[in-house]
């Protein structure tokens, strides 16, 4: 990828996503379940650009959404309703009653009084509101403990006894038409153990419920298979798909899965130009001009993110901070990193910045957010352009005068 060109042409910092990577990637995991009735619904809330959510849309794609800001984003960019489901520990009533007007697939519950407002709100619309559970396997995903969600500890999800006792509840309303179980337990997940077994004790509930006459369409297996950002041994599409079917033997049900970082992380890259070296005692830091609010993961999560320089200089490297403008010492994107000495207008590319990247910026310290360029077939095009210092106080400026 030309990545001085695109530089060039858009300007930094600017987001860059290889479109041909995501369909890759989403026929990989689409193969791995092929012979079984299968949805792969996106992650939006991973990469939530309308250009991507309309790529994935236009590959058959779902849309796994957790406001209702999503699911018209989902909506907008031509996912179709019946693959679209709608998660999320706190959904409000204006949310519940928009998700059942539009007929998406289902609500995915999260606890016994979230089951009650659904069906107070669909009994008021007179419908009846097609649901899941979202169980809480209470497994640790030996992930990090910020994305990690399938324990007790975790505020996601009910226990297997709650999930029966809601199962059996929704199958005696007639506002609620209970057709889907659902788990996830956290994100970048790069051990199949736990999966399987998460696998194993839904399924047995499954089994538990079809003793009741209880039968469920969909058996959602949530997202997190975790991708490489270093050194990482990831899970293979194909034996993620095996260890999940091998655990639904003589099960009729369609599998669901909503992967987001699998599909984008690797498809993206920041693009950051230097301004310009500093040292401080023994410490040298390249400042860049992309800072923690256009890529927030190695401040928050520590993140580690492949750094590569484009420079002429051949120097030998140094180990260096590589900082941001913004005005908290939590502003880098990496620490003690090995680059070569660094010009003015050197290009840095941040790499696996398609996930949870521009989604999770923000505009602090007045900054407005970066441009983002689709590549496909060779070609690039903006999908959404640079936010201008207009945009930042749009929604501010008409109460000046007061
Ligand atoms: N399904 C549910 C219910 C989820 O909560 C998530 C992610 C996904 C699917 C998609 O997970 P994925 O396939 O992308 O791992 N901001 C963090 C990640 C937060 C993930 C939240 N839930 C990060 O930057 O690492």
């Amino acid at each position: 990828m030309d990545f001085k060109s695109l530089a060039n042409e858009y300007q930094t910092p600017l987001y860059v996503y290889d479109f041909d990577y995501m369909k890759a990637q989403f026929d990989e995991l689409k193969e791995a379940f092929r012979g079984r009735k299968s949805i792969i619904a996106y992650a939006v809330k991973a990469n939530s650009n309308l250009s991507v959510v309309k790529h994935f849309a236009k590959m058959g794609s779902g849309a796994d959404c957790v406001s209702i800001g999503e699911v018209r984003r989902a909506l907008l960019a031509g996912i179709a309703p019946y693959k679209i489901i709608f998660s999320g520990v706190g959904k409000t009533d204006d949310e519940i009653r928009e998700a059942i007007e539009k007929d998406i697939l289902y609500i995915n519950l999260e606890s016994e009084a979230e089951l009650g407002r659904v069906e107070l709100v669909a009994k008021e619309l007179g419908k009846q509101a097609r649901i899941s559970i979202r169980v809480n396997p209470n497994i640790d995903p030996k992930t990090h403990p910020y994305i990690s969600t399938g324990l007790h500890d975790n505020k996601f999800g009910v226990d297997l006894n709650s999930a029966k006792r809601m199962y059996i509840k929704a199958k005696n309303s007639e506002n609620l038409d209970p057709v889907g179980i659902h788990f996830h337990i956290g994100s970048q997940l790069t051990e199949l153990d736990p999966i399987r077994e998460s696998a194993e004790i839904v399924a047995d509930l499954v089994r538990s419920l079809q003793a009741l006459d209880i039968e469920l369409k969909f058996f959602d297996i949530g997202g997190g298979l975790g991708v490489k950002y270093k050194d990482e041994e990831t899970i293979k599409p194909y034996d993620y798909a095996q260890a999940i079917l091998g655990t639904l033997t003589a099960m009729d049900m369609t599998i669901l899965c909503e992967p987001g970082r699998f599909l984008t992380a690797n498809a993206g890259y920041f693009l950051t130009k230097v301004l310009y070296e500093k040292q401080n005692g023994e410490k040298k830091f390249v400042v860049v001009d992309g800072a923690m609010n256009d890529l927030l993961r190695p401040s928050l999560y520590n993140a580690y993110h492949g750094i590569e320089a484009i420079t002429d200089n051949t120097e030998d490297e140094r180990e260096v901070d590589i900082v941001g403008p913004v005005c908290e010492s939590g502003d880098f994107f990496a620490k003690d990193y090995k680059l070569p000495p660094l010009n003015h207008n050197d290009l840095l590319v941040v790499k696996s910045a398609g996930a949870y990247g521009f989604g999770m910026g923000s505009n602090y310290n007045t900054r407005g957010r970066s441009a983002e360029v689709a590549i496909e077939d060779g070609k690039a095009r903006l999908i959404r352009r640079r936010e201008s210092f207009e945009d930042l106080i749009a929604l501010e400026q008409e109460f000046l005068e007061n």
